[in-house]
């Protein structure tokens, strides 16, 4: 199984026989590219039920880092099944997630001392984060930002801001929540034209939340993605950051980062937080930690930790083979230095789509993205940007029937988030069939 082949128009018969089961018996999730039903993976290729062959730019919503089935990802794997699956770092104790913890503590920011706390997802990791923020602040407020997504947990649905669906029918959430904008550079709040947005954001906060409504010694934490992936990969501008660190310091709020989707490595850095030189008090992490094995992980300031045992726990959380699989991703990241290779393929990669955006002008009105975490946002015209969500959803589609497996975010914008090892001459394979798509797609939008 190597190298894209032109794909003959999926979905073919076997994958048709899953996705009609799939509508029968799973529960309605979310529903990405329409036709792609794996059947094995290797590196940044995947191959479907019916024999076609793809490349990934979308790595399982950005959790296969290290690509498909990686050798000392599956090797670590086996050696710990061989040992123990289960024991529950609830009541027992083993040795594989202190290594772990020891190897999250080199890589993550701040000289301070951090513990971590071990659950399946990141979404708990999130909800991890609400209850040790309330618990060591003693405080009822959060503050979040709109077009967040932080899970869909009832704790982190709270948070969550990114589409209505998401909250549909399933109010009331907790309270205390009050969101606030985000620093989208290309849509900015408040039609804002100045050149300190993120400062702008801050203020506003300051002198609008804090002045009018929400006592700022009420509120324990400020959850803030580095930037935002569901809600578009809108990557905030670089004055945001040290801005929000100033007033999270000032009011003693603890500031938490989700890494959730930017983390290890996608950025070209470990945390995408690196990327904007501020250290945050807590780091939430999950996605491709453990290269698709299921692990979510706080960290925090070791001061917050729960005085008694007991306020949170997790059966599953901390499970030796997920460990294992997110001992071997970081070294395997380490020892094949993927996160250059993310900075200098994101870097081309970027090129290439500013290069397209010069061909279709009026279609794509914005390229961004830091390392392999890229976006295009589609519109009706770039003068007036107006969203095209259909054109968006066309382009997808017609990319996946050619051979390349994409995701949208936000209302209208295309991630690129290919596994890191990927090379110079798979983006080229990925920019032609994106061409392709985009072409077909305009013509049946039209
Ligand atoms: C930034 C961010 N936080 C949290 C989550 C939730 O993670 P999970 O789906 O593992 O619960 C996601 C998922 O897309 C995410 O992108």
């Amino acid at each position: 199984m190597m190298g894209p082949k032109i794909v003959i128009e999926p979905p073919g018969p076997k994958a048709k026989e899953v996705l009609e089961k799939n509508k029968e018996y799973l529960v309605t999730t979310t529903q990405g590219v329409p036709y792609v039903v794996i059947k094995r993976g290797r590196g940044i290729f995947v191959e479907d039920v019916d024999g076609n062959v793809y490349i990934d730019f979308a790595s399982g919503i950005g959790v296969l880092n290290t690509g498909h089935t990686p050798e000392p990802v599956i090797n670590a794997i086996k050696e710990q099944i061989d040992k123990f699956i289960h024991f529950s770092l609830t009541d027992f104790y083993y040795e594989i997630p202190l290594k772990l913890a020891e190897e999250l503590f080199r890589i993550t920011p701040g000289n301070h001392k951090k513990k971590v706390f071990y659950g399946n997802s990141g979404t708990e990791a999130n909800e991890a984060a609400l209850k040790v923020a309330k618990y060591y602040t003693n405080r009822p407020y959060i503050i979040a930002f709109i077009g967040a997504f932080h899970g869909r947990t009832m704790g982190s649905l709270s948070l969550t801001a990114s589409k209505p669906v998401h909250k549909r029918r399933f109010f009331p959430m907790m309270p205390g929540v009050v969101h606030v904008p985000y620093p989208n550079p290309y849509r900015p709040p408040f039609g804002y034209e100045g050149n300190d947005l993120g400062k702008a954001v801050v203020d506003y906060i300051r002198d609008f939340v804090f002045e009018k409504f929400v006592p700022p010694d009420e509120v324990a934490a400020i959850f803030v993605e580095p930037i935002q992936g569901e809600g578009g990969y809108v990557v905030p501008p670089r004055d945001f950051f040290p801005e929000l660190r100033k007033l999270a310091n000032e009011y003693g709020i603890i500031l938490v980062d989700d890494e959730v989707q930017m983390g290890m490595g996608r950025t070209g850095k470990w945390w995408a937080i690196e990327n904007f030189g501020i250290v945050p008090d807590i780091i939430t992490s999950a996605k491709a930690l453990a290269s698709g094995m299921p692990l979510g992980a706080t960290i925090i300031r070791a001061e917050y930790d729960f005085p008694e045992s007991g306020s949170h726990a997790t059966t599953f959380g901390g499970n030796p083979v997920s460990c294992a699989a997110a001992i071997a991703t970081i070294k395997m990241i380490e020892e094949r230095n993927l996160l250059e290779n993310a900075r200098k393929q994101g870097e081309y990669l970027h090129k290439r789509l500013r290069e397209l955006q010069e061909k279709y002008e009026q279609y794509i009105g914005d390229v961004r993205g830091i390392g392999l975490a890229q976006a295009i946002e589609i519109v009706k015209d770039s003068k007036t940007k107006e969203y095209y969500p259909e054109l968006r959803g066309k382009i997808v589609e017609e990319a996946s029937k050619l051979g390349l497996i994409l995701l949208g975010c936000g209302k209208s914008a295309i991630r690129f988030i290919p596994p890191l090892i990927v090379e110079k001459e798979h983006i080229d394979v990925a920019i032609e069939i994106l061409e392709k798509a985009i072409a077909r797609a305009i013509e049946a939008v039209k």
